[in-house]
């Protein structure tokens, strides 16, 4: 977890997970900074009748209940949740200790992928809310009710104090359980998850059974009912499939969860950003097209010149596969977009990006590698102060083994 304040401008400090040594030259050995530390050996997913699964009791109960940032400044939530029966009510009702209880109307959808046939997915968004306001929700209205809480985060500001849980590549294996478990008894009590991709891993089993998208939305529940977790897609959430006639990416993730992508004039679900507490937050998509001239590059271009530092002096960038990225695993998939975007994250000293996708932690100093020309042979990462830190968090515990060379 890290936390944010200004008082600290150091890079974004302490992620628990494993450390491992880091032969990247400019990259300085930090060996190992968690005691938590993940078995090497391959681990296995929990069984469907595992208790992390299991169904919520009653007629249509809502499951798989989940909540995202609704707008740019953290005023909004988006509730979401799953009935299987019959739809149901889309109304969340929700109230805090100083406000009666006030109802919000949402949608319903349902997507088929092959032979699987989708729940209704609910998504439903609170707005107006109070900042830093401990409020309660009930969905399941007019079947079986079940209520959550959540926490509003204070008004956005510098010096506004603010602690993020980090999450990657987590899946639905027994380590996934460990990560998950490890997070929730942290005595840091991270108050949002950035999940930095690759969600239930479901794209794993014969024909993308999607069934493994329901269990994974009701092993996360614990946690995500309670906190948001800021969604970033990964390349397990592509489910592309021409194989299986299914030939729509993101087709399951996309009617499953919803994020705030209009509220930062994104035009597309992959790419968009959130301002919480002191940090301003930009999600960024690798599995979409991010060269000259497309959407996610105009996009990107505009909003780096919105950040005032004096309102949020952090900033971070989330996205799938890491830019810097020692190991085999995986090595060099983000260079491409490396390319086209690090001279901006320089230009605009983004603080730190956190990535996933290889499964290992590992941190860089600030280093850049915008100076090569072709001709100049400077064609190394060199130290740079106006340059982010590189963290990945890949290890969350899918049942795709560690990265360990
Ligand atoms: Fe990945």
């Amino acid at each position: 977890m890290a936390k944010m304040g200004t008082s600290s401008r150091v890079a974004a400090a302490i992620v628990v997970v494993l450390g491992f040594v880091l032969s990247l030259a400019v990259v300085c050995n930090g060996g190992k900074t968690s005691s938590f530390v993940r078995k090497v050996e391959k681990t296995v997913d929990m069984p469907l009748d595992s208790d992390v699964f299991k169904v919520p009791p009653g007629y249509n109960a809502p499951q798989q209940v989940h909540i995202t940032q609704g707008d740019q400044l953290g005023k909004a939530v988006i509730v979401s949740w799953v009935t299987v029966e019959e739809p149901g009510s889309n109304t969340v009702l929700y109230w805090s200790a100083y406000s009666k209880k006030q109802k919000s109307e949402g949608k319903f959808t349902t997507y088929k992928f092959y032979n699987y046939t989708s729940g209704y997915i609910h998504h439903t968004t609170i707005r107006n809310l109070k900042f830093n306001t401990k409020y309660y929700y009930v969905v399941g209205i007019g079947h079986t009710e079940r209520q959550f809480w959540f926490i509003t985060p204070p008004k956005v500001g510098p010096d506004v104090p603010y602690t993020f849980g980090l999450i990657g590549d987590l899946g639905q294996s027994f380590d996934s359980n460990k990560t998950l478990t490890h997070y929730e008894l942290n005595p840091q009590k991270g108050q949002a998850v950035l999940f930095v991709g690759d969600l239930s891993y479901a794209d794993n089993y014969p024909n993308h059974d999607n069934v493994r998208w329901d269990t994974w939305g009701r092993f996360t529940e614990r946690s995500v009912a309670y906190q948001p977790w800021i969604w970033t897609a990964g390349n397990h959430e592509i489910d592309f499939a021409p194989e299986l006639g299914e030939t729509k990416p993101f087709k399951p993730y996309t009617h499953r969860y919803h994020v705030p992508y209009k509220a930062s004039g994104s035009t597309a679900p992959f790419w968009y950003s959130i301002k919480r507490a002191s940090a301003y937050i930009i999600v960024l998509s690798s599995y979409s097209a991010y060269g000259k001239y497309t959407p996610q590059y105009f996009w990107l271009e505009q909003e780096l010149r919105k950040v005032n530092r004096s309102e949020t002096p952090w900033l971070i960038v989330l996205m799938h596969a890491p830019w810097y990225n020692s190991y085999n695993f995986h090595y060099l998939e983000g260079e491409t977009m490396r390319v086209m975007y690090e001279p901006w994250f320089v230009k605009y000293k983004v603080d730190v990006v956190f990535a996933g996708h290889v499964h290992a932690y590992e941190r860089s100093e600030r280093m850049s590698n915008v100076a090569y020309n072709i001709v100049n042979g400077i064609c190394i990462p060199v130290k740079d102060q106006s340059a982010p830190v590189y963290i990945t968090i890949g290890d969350g515990g899918n049942t795709e083994v560690l990265a360990t060379k």
